[in-house]
């Protein structure tokens, strides 16, 4: 089934300058890019994007990284996009992620940790809505 997701290149890989590599990673694993941006999200807005997660202890740190820079997000469409972008990414620590993940070659730390995906339909949905109205 032909589905969307969305995609975060975070503010850790984008001062590490791998974006270029990450988007070529993207169009290699046969996803359409629909859409694409790059953004500094203010505090605010990484807390509502991230508003889940609002009662974990990671929530203010994760925040204020995800606000610390620019990000380009992507609007991917592929076969099986959800499970499929979270393959690519691998593990959230990078050190549990395996070889050949996104995150194990180029994340830094579990919440450094390079890329974002949707983890359901309803997720994508929101998080779609979220950045391409
Ligand atoms: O991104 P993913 O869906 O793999 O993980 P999550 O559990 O939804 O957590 C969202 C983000 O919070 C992660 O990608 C990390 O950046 C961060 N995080 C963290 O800083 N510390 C943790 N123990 C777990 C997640
Ligand atoms: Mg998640």
């Amino acid at each position: 089934m032909t589905e969307r997701t969305l995609a975060i290149i975070k503010p850790d890989a984008v001062r590490k300058k791998v974006i270029g590599r990450i988007i070529q990673r993207i169009e290699d694993e046969g996803f359409e890019i629909l859409g694409l941006k790059m953004v500094h999200l203010t505090r605010e807005e990484a807390r509502k994007f991230y508003y889940v997660h609002k009662d974990k202890p990671f929530y203010e740190s994760l925040t204020d990284f995800m606000s610390s820079g620019p990000s380009v997000v992507l609007l991917l469409e592929r076969e099986n996009a959800i499970k499929h972008w979270r393959e690519v990414m691998g593990a959230t620590d990078p050190a549990q992620a395996r070889p050949g993940t996104l995150r194990r070659q180029f994340g830094f730390s579990i919440e450094r940790n390079a890329v974002h995906g949707s983890d359901s339909p309803q997720t994508a949905e929101y998080e779609i809505a979220f950045f391409f109205g």
